[in-house]
């Protein structure tokens, strides 16, 4: 046990997958696991054990932000064990080729800041995904004819942003979307020599002001959680 997750040892598998929604953890571990357990309630952030085509994986709640992502990873890496962390969650477009539903796959992801920042001071760290899962999660995206886009997101402190000008910039610079986990995971992952991978949904769209409905979200995040799932034991 650690201070956020209540698993026994053991009970959290080498492969894990991270929505930022605890009940999005359940949907999927329902879904797409065979005997789903749940390992871990701590503060709500749900957290289940399961087999997909007979490989162990845990699907275990992030929370929303890289402060919240960064605690629960930690702790993921550190006591159980985890080699394989694929953040799925949703992300909003901000390229005008990138459609509402797409799915991003993030080689890097650049930040402001980042609970790391204090570590690594006036250095700009690149965070980056684990080439060999980033290129099996284009194979499963592509084997499935889902529409994937590859390269850079941006992992932003704030959801509600107001600085218009550096979203100006980083479409400027051909960033495809934006989301609150992935370079805190990508950074922890190169600290302790794991594997790393966010796989999005685009649910919202920064240029077009368009949005997922509701009804739609189920379907195209059981997309993702299968690329996911795919990638992890390529
Ligand atoms: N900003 C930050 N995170 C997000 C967004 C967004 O527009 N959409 C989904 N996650």
């Amino acid at each position: 046990m650690t201070i956020h997750i209540g698993a026994e040892p053991g009970q959290i598998a080498e492969t894990v997958l991270m929505p930022g929604d605890p009940y999005r953890a359940r949907w999927a571990a329902e879904t797409f696991l065979e005997g789903a357990k749940l390992v871990n309630e701590v503060r709500g952030m749900l957290g289940f054990t399961g087999t997909y085509k007979g490989e162990r994986v845990t699907i275990q709640g992030s929370g929303m932000g890289m402060p919240s992502l960064s605690i629960y990873a930690n702790e993921l890496i550190s006591t159980y064990g985890a080699q394989t962390l694929i953040r799925i969650g949703s992300c909003g477009g901000m390229q005008p080729h990138v459609a509402v539903r797409d799915v991003i796959i993030a080689m890097s992801a650049s930040t402001i800041t980042s609970p790391s920042s204090a570590i690594f001071r006036e250095f700009n760290f690149a965070p980056t995904a684990h080439f060999g899962l980033l290129a099996a999660a284009v194979a499963a995206a592509d084997s499935k004819g889902i529409r994937s886009h590859v390269g850079g997101i941006y992992s932003s402190d704030v959801f509600y942003a107001e600085r218009s000008d550096l979203d100006e910039q980083m479409v400027r610079h051909g960033i495809l979307g934006v989301e609150m986990e992935a370079a805190e995971l990508y950074t922890l992952a190169a600290r302790h020599g794991r594997r790393a991978l966010a796989v999005l949904t685009v649910s919202d769209h920064l240029q077009t002001g368009e949005a997922l409905p509701a009804q739609d979200r189920e379907q195209t995040f059981g997309d993702m959680v299968e690329i996911a799932l795919e990638a992890a034991f390529a």
